[in-house]
């Protein structure tokens, strides 16, 4: 099996639970997400009609399109609400030396995200 790749994304200090940032990972736009469930790492562009992401709303674990309202589980980027129907690319993610690091090789890893520590 091949070993993913990990990109260094973003400090895990910069990312508050909760919030969501735009990073650009070997050269891919990745939106990071920090919810009380770990750290997801999906595409910044909506499956619909290209809206970018990151301007819309994190909620809990659904992230919502700024654009047309449709809404994702970023835990697995599956569609939670149209009008979109296919699912947002997800990267696995893990957390080294306090940096959120994202593998842009989703096929390459059954892991989906990474826990995190209260605190
Ligand atoms: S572009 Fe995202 S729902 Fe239309």
């Amino acid at each position: 099996m091949t070993e993913p790749i990990f990109h260094p994304a973003i400090p895990l200090a910069e990312l508050p639970r909760g919030r969501m940032q735009c990073v650009t990972v070997a050269g891919r736009e990745v939106l990071v997400c920090h919810t009380r469930e770990g750290v997801f790492a999906l595409d910044n562009i909506c499956t619909h009609a290209l809206a970018r992401m990151d301007e819309g709303r994190l909620r809990g674990a659904k992230l919502i399109c700024p654009l047309h309202g449709a809404s994702f589980d970023v835990r697995d980027g599956r569609v939670l609400g149209p009008p979109a129907s296919r699912a947002l690319p997800q990267y696995p993610t893990r957390v080294v030396a306090g940096t959120i690091e994202v593998a842009l090789e989703a096929e390459a890893s059954a892991e989906t995200g990474v826990k995190t520590q209260r605190g």
